[in-house]
């Protein structure tokens, strides 16, 4: 499929409704998503801006035939390397080798090591210009947005910034366009995408912006390579980067917790009642890690002030769940926010301390040192125990 963005720009890209899963099982992605590849035509030159994810480049190959003779392109522009947007390179270089293809030092290397050709590389860096003609493309490396080879390029003329992942949702959707797409969902994708991709990299994506509003580049589109496109107010999704850099939170805390005989849920349900109890205003919500999605829970993190962690012990450490939700908070680097440990054991009961560490190292500052731990399945006494603890945490949380 093809579908005309404007004059010269047409949407070439793949429109992925199975995708349940992306960074192999690491992500999910509930409403699929799309690999938004950009055909552009100058007066005198044509560029593609990016291809699509390796298992559709038969298709993608054969539909962009349909839309364009595939000599007629003069230039691929490779914003990124990660495969969802150069896995479909190979088929298309064969059909037209020689083509140049244009991406920023660290995209080189990424491409040769990926795919292992020698194809006619060209390297460009930030204010490097490539003309078609009438217009041309401006190119705006965005290292660590979020890999070392992301880049930008912008259309001049049309006035459309093409950020690659940046701004961009796995959010599969006909209707291509922010504004003809439910505002909800939209919104729902983006902030996912955020929290779950680009948190690590909040400071450089401040920066950017900067940078980027500070070239007067007027934008009237933003096409991302994921997702619907920017038109109706575009700069909107980049002031929600401005606020989501910025130690991103709402009135929100989150108890997650893991439970083998509902002791540790048991002591999260009265915990949450102790909060209510303190701060009525504050949004509570509780997940049991095991039986919710990670990358929604991460989400639930990225939007709350604080979490509170639980988990009983077992075999002198912590549920799996709990452990593996922990390590993706260490390496998302979540900024300005609390957290608390709770948990039930039967003898040895590590794991309140060990979810302290876990907290600690991935740069939650502790409420309570200590943490809250019960012995067996709290009875009335610690169930008032937790409740007070909640009080505790609810009033930190004023
Ligand atoms: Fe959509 Fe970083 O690839």
């Amino acid at each position: 499929m093809a579908y005309k963005i404007n004059d010269s720009v047409t949407w070439v890209g793949k429109i992925d409704w199975e995708l349940r899963k992306f960074h192999g099982e690491e992500l999910s992605a509930h409403r699929g998503s799309s690999y938004n590849s950009y055909l552009v035509r100058g007066s005198e030159k044509t560029a593609l801006i990016d291809t699509v994810w390796k298992p559709f480049a038969g298709e993608f190959v054969n539909n962009l035939k349909k839309e364009i003779d595939l000599k007629e392109i003069d230039y691929i522009i490779a914003n990124h390397g990660e495969v969802d947007h150069s896995g479909s390179l190979t088929e298309l270089l064969r059909e037209i080798p020689g083509t140049p293809v244009y991406c920023s030092k660290a995209g080189e290397k990424s491409l040769r090591g990926q795919y292992h050709q020698d194809w006619n590389f060209q390297v460009v860096k930030t204010g490097d210009k490539l003309g078609l003609g009438d217009k041309e493309l401006i190119f705006i490396e965005a290292k660590m947005l979020h890999w070392p080879d992301s880049m930008f390029c912008y259309l001049t003329g049309d006035n459309i910034l093409f950020p690659n992942d940046a701004f961009g949702q796995h959010y599969a959707s006909e209707l291509m366009y922010n504004d003809l797409v439910d505002q909800c969902e939209l919104f729902e994708e983006a902030i996912k995408y955020y929290a779950n991709i680009l948190t690590p990299f909040s400071k450089l994506v401040a920066a950017k912006i900067k940078e980027v509003v500070g070239l007067n580049l007027p934008v009237e589109m933003i096409c991302p390579s994921h997702g619907i496109i920017w038109r109706h107010d575009p700069l909107q999704i980049v002031n929600k980067y401005a606020e989501w850099a910025d130690n991103y939170s709402e009135n929100q805390v989150t108890l997650i917790y893991d439970t083998m005989w509902d002791g540790t849920r048991k002591a999260a349900e009265a915990i949450a009642g102790g909060i209510k109890e303190a701060n009525n205003n504050i949004n509570i919500k509780l997940y049991n890690a095991a039986r919710s999605d990670t990358n929604d829970i991460v989400t639930e993190i990225f939007k709350s002030k604080a979490i509170v962690v639980g988990s009983p012990t077992i075999n002198k450490g912590i549920l799996h769940s709990i452990a593996s939700l922990m390590e993706m908070a260490r390496g998302l680097k979540f900024q300005g926010k609390k957290g608390a440990a709770f948990g039930c054991y039967g003898w040895s009961g590590e794991s309140v301390g060990m979810i302290n560490e876990l907290l600690e190292d991935a740069g939650f500052e502790l409420i309570n040192k200590d943490g809250l731990k019960m012995l067996w399945n709290p009875d009335d006494e610690a169930v008032a125990a937790c409740h007070q603890f909640g009080k505790e945490i609810g009033s930190a949380l004023k």
